[in-house]
């Protein structure tokens, strides 16, 4: 495992990019812009992006490339006392795994159900028979995650590179002949006019615009779970890490945007709220399909790309926890992706049924789904975060983290430092504490 490496930068780039592109951009990015104004959301999402999003991945992948250790180990190295810091990014891991092997595993029922001629009845009676259910979704989420596991056991090169490069490129270019059907569809060009020019917006909604927006950069990017430090720790010493942190929101907000304009046209064409919320592309969509020509195959391509994207994503939150388990205990690469494939499954468990049989059980008024949501999402992104913020901004040696990056221009190192002594800490810290207020 040690001796494990991407094969190049270009392939580190696509394995991180697969990392950050996945139910983010697809599922919840159109939703979340819906609810929250479309252009002006976006403007801010982009700022934010380039504000924390770039200090925070140039920072775990620093860590990561410099302590050639899964999170936990790696945060000692930089300061002894700060174990904790990697074990936020290990349960987060764990937590937002329990939940997205749960959608991966609902992606493959929705596209064979496409693959066989669609759906049978209207699509909101679909999403709830399914979801609802007591043994599909469980049956769903175990294949998902032992496609993951196949491909996590095949190492870092052989296995998540390999499929990274295969699953990105074919992503974008069914995207984006699915977005020139999106804006083709009559009113489609409403949607991504809601998406892409400002509208006025009430002021009063602006912070809570830019809570939902700096959630969603976290998010996206897969920071502040470890995820680029495990990822990092297979980074040649010649690569070039400023580079990356540029490539990887480039695509990944690439993305984003091309779901929009996807998902958003349709949505506008047949007169469905910008706001839908979370049932956008399970039920929203599917209307869609059942009306437009061809409807049945696109349905078929656009669930074959949201499966691309969730697995990219899952391997790189799976790859976390084998990192952890093999070098804790010193196991092979087998061992280790089989005990954190099955810890993913058996968690998965219940929040498969926490639709269904057991939607009564709640925790704080949340059922399981939304609880391991709000604790990955809510509490471990942002302490991770805060944590890794405070190792390279304060506890690693001065310039440390600089150094290690390899940030050259003198602008660039100011930029880097400030935010991730002062701002970055300090939005961060604002989001933590207006999510446990709102709770
Ligand atoms: N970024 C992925 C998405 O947009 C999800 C993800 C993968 C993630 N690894 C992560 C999120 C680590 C937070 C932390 O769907």
């Amino acid at each position: 495992m040690k001796q494990e490496k991407w094969s190049s930068q270009f392939g580190f780039v696509m394995a991180a990019a697969g990392s950050a592109v996945g139910l983010g951009n697809i599922w919840k990015f159109p939703y979340i812009a819906g609810q929250n104004g479309g252009a002006v959301f976006i403007i801010i999402y982009v700022v934010l992006l380039a504000a924390l999003g770039v200090p925070l991945l140039i920072s775990e992948m620093a860590i990561g490339r410099s302590t050639r250790s899964n999170p936990i180990g790696a945060c000692r190295k930089i300061s002894k006392k700060c174990g904790f810091i990697g074990l936020f990014g290990i349960l987060g891991a764990f937590f937002i795994l329990s939940y997205y092997c749960v959608m991966g595993g609902l992606i493959i029922r929705y596209f064979l159900q496409y693959l066989m001629g669609g759906l049978d009845t209207g699509a909101e009676e679909f999403y709830t028979s399914v979801t609802q259910s007591t043994s599909e979704p469980i049956i769903y989420s175990v294949i998902f995650t032992l496609i993951c596991a196949v491909i996590v056991v095949r190492g870092i090169s052989g296995g998540i590179e390999k499929i990274s490069r295969i699953f990105m490129p074919a992503l974008i270019i069914l995207m984006i002949i699915l977005m020139i059907r999106g804006l083709t569809l009559s009113g489609g060009t409403e949607g991504a006019k809601f998406f892409l020019v400002p509208q006025k917006i009430d002021l009063k909604e602006l912070p809570s615009i830019t809570v939902s927006a700096m959630g969603q950069v976290f998010f996206s990017l897969s920071l502040g779970m470890g995820t680029l430090i495990t990822y990092g720790a297979y980074l040649d010493k010649s690569a070039s890490i400023p580079k990356a942190a540029v490539y990887i929101p480039l695509i990944d907000l690439a993305v984003a945007l091309l779901a929009g304009l996807t998902v958003l046209p349709a949505v506008f064409s047949y007169g469905i709220e910008p706001s839908a919320g979370s049932g956008m592309i399970f039920i929203a969509l599917p209307r869609v399909f059942g009306e437009i020509s061809g409807g049945v195959l696109f349905g078929a391509a656009f669930f074959l790309l949201v499966f691309f994207a969730a697995v990219t994503s899952a391997i790189s939150l799976i790859e976390v926890i084998v990192s952890y388990i093999s070098q804790r205990f010193s196991l092979g690469r087998g061992a280790s992706s089989a005990a954190a494939c099955t810890l993913a499954a058996a968690a998965s468990i219940p929040v498969s049924l926490s639709f269904g049989r057991l939607s009564d059980i709640k925790i704080f008024g949340m059922n399981i789904y939304d609880l391991v949501n709000f604790i990955s999402d809510a509490i471990l992104m942002p302490l991770g975060a805060l944590g890794i913020c405070l190792l390279c901004g304060y506890l690693w040696g001065k310039g440390k983290a600089v150094q290690e990056a390899g940030i050259k221009s003198r602008t660039g190192r100011f930029l880097y430092t400030a935010s991730v002594k002062y701002t970055a800490p300090i939005m961060i810290t604002v989001i933590f504490l207006t999510a446990l207020f709102n709770m």
